[in-house]
């Protein structure tokens, strides 16, 4: 992991010379052709967080995992010997949908001893063996082991489970996840089970959600209202400065400052901030955490809050100094709508002033999280009017470059590796 350094001379884009200066073309978040490459060049083709190694407490704990992006759902056991597997939830019969309750297209989690589909009725095991076929003796030399579950490749990372659809591929989710998941695996992420989840459907393309997080240069001026009036002020007078950023190939992460949790001054916080003492920035009380892992607070700044982590195409990490965390994924549904999941992980309160703390933290993040999404239909329903087709960014915004540069160039090597002719998104 390199250039975590402010240069010495230039800006933080200038030090990654492939990204340019030039205003950009969002040309790949509205062209319903672009994203429908996307799905094949980026959703078969990379790792993708599918949840934490929580969700399955037990032997036969499972979730299932709508992947439309990636034209597919998947099952996520842990089988016998404790291991976790990935499956396309498909019956190898009639493909009827194996695990799903009352309604085909949501997601589902429980607990089993083997998957029954609810068509004819065929069996399989938790490491996905065909067990049982209801009057089997029917069936012309049929061997039921020649018809297990579609395994899918699962790896876990510090935690974080993954898929990846292309079996082709040897690239180990380790190797994937390169230096930035190498300095961040030993975060102690299995301290937070105390987590609230919120989901949405939102009207933009699946980017520039990301895009919302990537950058702080909104944050004064879309989220004044959280401030009191003074603070605010403050802020929009010397706007934005990120600590760090760094790119290491298709991930990313941009280091912030804090000093909200506690804030130096109580007067900048609203009163029931000041009562419950937590706020955006957490609980003002977390739990010390020890010396934490060298991806975290890179230039380690004494005023440094809170690391963003990005993991290409779909994750967020985000680690706060008062000691929790944060996970973003945003899962597209097509070129101009997507599903947003935010969840929040803290350690388990032993009291109800630290509940409260939590439960805090967990709705102002969700007003922001509105604040930044509100923006976003609007964004998306004007550039998809094409009235303007180029777009200048700012320093600030190297990660914004960087992330639809990445998309672009997953697409352009697929296509090239096709021999097709590549999509024309150039920006005019
Ligand atoms: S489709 Fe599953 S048993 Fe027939
Ligand atoms: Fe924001």
């Amino acid at each position: 992991m390199a250039h975590f350094t402010k240069p010495d001379e230039g800006s933080w884009t200038e030090h990654y010379p492939e990204l340019g200066t030039a205003p950009v073309s969002y040309e790949d978040s509205i062209s319903p052709a672009h994203y429908e490459l996307e799905r094949d060049a980026i959703f078969r083709k990379t790792w993708l967080n599918v949840g934490r190694v929580e969700q399955l407490p037990r032997v036969g704990s499972y979730f299932t995992r709508e992947l439309d992006a990636a034209r597919t759902s998947v099952i996520i056991v842990k089988d016998k010997d404790e291991n976790v597997r990935a499956f396309h939830n498909i019956c190898r019969h009639r493909g009827n949908k194996l695990v799903w309750n009352d309604f085909p297209r949501e997601e589902v989690a429980g607990s089993c001893r083997q998957f029954t589909c609810k068509y004819h009725g065929w069996r399989y095991q938790l490491d996905g063996e065909l067990t049982f076929v209801q009057q089997e003796d029917e069936f012309f030399d049929l061997d039921k082991s020649d018809y297990p579950l579609v395994s899918v490749r699962c790896e876990v990372w510090a935690g974080f489970i993954f898929v990846n659809f292309d079996d082709e591929d040897t690239t180990s989710l380790k190797d994937y996840l390169g230096g930035l998941g190498h300095d961040l695996e030993a975060y102690p992420f299995e301290r937070f089970t105390q987590v609230h989840k919120y989901r949405a459907e939102v009207g933009s393309n699946w980017k520039l959600f990301i895009d919302a997080f990537a950058e702080f240069y909104h944050a004064p001026v879309l989220h004044a209202k959280q401030a009191t009036a003074d603070e605010s002020r403050k802020l929009q007078g010397f706007g934005f400065e990120a600590l760090a950023y760094g790119i290491d190939g298709p991930h990313s992460m941009v280091s912030s400052w804090g000093g909200m949790a506690p804030p130096k001054d109580e007067s900048m916080v609203k009163p029931i901030e000041r009562v419950l003492r937590s706020g955006l920035f957490g609980p003002w009380d977390g739990p010390d955490l020890g010396e934490l892992p060298p991806a975290v607070n890179p230039s380690q700044h004494p005023k440094w809050g809170t690391d963003t982590f990005f993991f290409f195409p779909n994750l967020m990490v985000l680690v706060w100094k008062p000691g929790w965390y944060l996970t973003y994924t945003y899962w597209p549904t097509s070129y101009n709508t997507h599903i947003f999941e935010g969840n929040l992980y803290f350690v388990p309160p032993e009291n109800a002033s630290e509940r409260l703390a939590q439960e805090l933290a967990a709705v102002t993040f969700k007003e922001y999280a509105l604040q930044d999404g509100n923006t976003l239909e609007a964004t998306q329903s004007m550039i998809e009017s094409r009235a303007v087709t180029s777009f200048p960014l700012n320093d600030q915004e190297v990660l914004l470059r960087h992330l639809h540069k990445t998309a672009r160039d997953y697409v352009a090597k697929y296509q090239a590796e096709r021999g097709e002719t590549p999509v024309d998104i150039s920006a005019s």
